[in-house]
């Protein structure tokens, strides 16, 4: 298959946003998909139909990207997998190097990224509308240093052309609907970009589907293998090979950039009978690395596990220590979990709100919340926990009242 460079998208920019601009406007005023793509006139080889994605897309890109969301080009699916700014840029500042080359770049999210952090970025992608939106995205940041080749990165073409790329990064894509993830199934598939890559370069680094665990992908690769949590929720699962490796497993939370990594000396944990004076909400991201214990052991918290299932592990402590991995709370009051004694003791502590912490299907969480809520006319916003056959009645104390 071949390899081809697209053009430099600086002189078409213009035109086309003038498109975006219009069918944004348009989509904003309520107009039907059908009236708006009638009235484009496409441009830079992009199908008016898909002008009129890119407007849709603006409308939305603000969640990960923020105000940068008003310059970028996406299609759907593009933005869909799009890794959003915070992820990108200290994803960037990790694999920073002279040349590197995304070899699945997608709309380009990453790669524009890559290009403020590195003297030279190739992107490579299979699709050819995508890899114009690529284009358009770096022209539209005014990046003047990368190159986008249209083509298959497993085929000899494009492996050739990246031959002075210091790193090589893929974020492949997943097929959606898969019961348990499989490095196989990705494309392009890691392990053939590892063949044919590794004569170029030792550096090469993965995304990979967060939901594996380390011992999964240690089947298929060597390497670190960093969990990445954005905002408290496990977002990303990076493959880091070669010199890029320093650990075997580590998790980074973002924004703040706490680390803890499996060198951390891991502490003891075993479980708690009875609640203790705080209770520490685990970030997912931890447990799925399989690194609790390294970090109680980096914190030097001693804490026990109070309660764990598939969504939340609780610990509990007589300590204080803050940490972005842990959201903490005061524990107020430990009831019967029946409706009864719950409001009685929400009463006793003067609440107002209580945000229900415990496994519901969402369709009842907001009936039972108002069922709770009825009647308080107290000062205190109360967190409610199921613990076995109690509930536990606690207060979140933010960032700022720890310690
Ligand atoms: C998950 S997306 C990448 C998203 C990108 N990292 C971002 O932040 O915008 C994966 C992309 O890989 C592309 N792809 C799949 N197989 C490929 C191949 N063999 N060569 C190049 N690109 C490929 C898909 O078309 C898709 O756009």
């Amino acid at each position: 298959m071949h390899a081809t460079t697209l053009q430099n998208s600086k002189p078409e920019l213009k035109r086309v946003e003038r498109e975006v601009s219009r069918a944004v406007a348009m989509v904003k005023r309520g107009f039907h998909k059908e009236k708006v793509v009638k009235r484009l006139r496409g441009g830079r080889g992009l199908r008016p139909e898909l002008i009129y994605e890119v407007a849709r897309c603006r409308l939305h890109a603000r969640e990960k990207f923020g105000p940068l969301a008003e310059k970028l080009f996406f299609d759907e699916e593009g933005l869909r997998y799009a890794t959003p700014a915070v992820v990108a840029e200290y994803r960037a500042e990790r694999l920073k190097c002279d040349v590197i080359a995304d070899v699945s770049c997608g709309a380009g999210a990453q790669l524009v990224f890559f290009a403020m952090r590195c003297r030279k970025a190739y992107g490579v992608e299979l699709n050819e509308e995508r890899a114009k939106l690529a284009a358009l995205n770096v022209a539209s940041l005014g990046l003047e240093n990368v190159e986008i080749i249209v083509g298959d990165a497993t085929g000899d073409a494009a492996v050739k052309r990246l031959k002075d790329a210091e790193v090589v990064f893929s974020d492949p894509s997943r097929p959606p609907g898969e019961e348990v993830r499989t490095i196989e199934s990705l494309q392009p598939p890691p392990l053939k970009i590892v063949e044919k890559y590794q004569r170029i370069t030792e550096k090469l680094a993965f995304e990979l589907p967060p939901q594996m665990p380390p011992e999964r992908v240690r089947r298929w690769l060597a390497g670190e293998k960093e969990y990445t949590s954005l905002n408290f929720q496990l977002n990303r699962l990076a493959l880091y090979m070669g010199e890029l490796a320093e650990c075997d497993v580590s998790a980074i939370s973002l924004p703040s950039g706490e680390r803890v990594t499996s060198e951390d000396a891991a502490a003891e944990l075993e479980a708690a009978d009875a609640p203790k004076a705080f209770l520490y909400e685990v970030d997912p991201t931890v447990v799925k690395a399989t690194l609790l214990r390294n970090l109680l052991g980096k914190l030097g918290l001693e804490a026990s596990v109070l309660s764990e299932d598939k969504r939340r592990t609780l610990l509990t402590s007589d300590e204080e220590a803050s940490s972005a991995f842990l959201r903490r709370y005061r524990v107020l009051e430990l009831v019967n979990f029946g409706v009864a004694s719950i409001k009685e003791a929400l009463k006793r502590l003067d609440a107002r709100k209580v945000t229900l912490r415990f496994s519901l299907p969402p369709s009842e969480y907001w009936s039972v919340r108002k069922r709770l809520e009825e009647g308080l006319s107290g000062e205190r916003w109360i967190h409610l926990f199921k613990i076995k056959d109690k509930a536990l009645l606690a207060e979140r104390l933010s960032p700022e009242d720890q310690l």
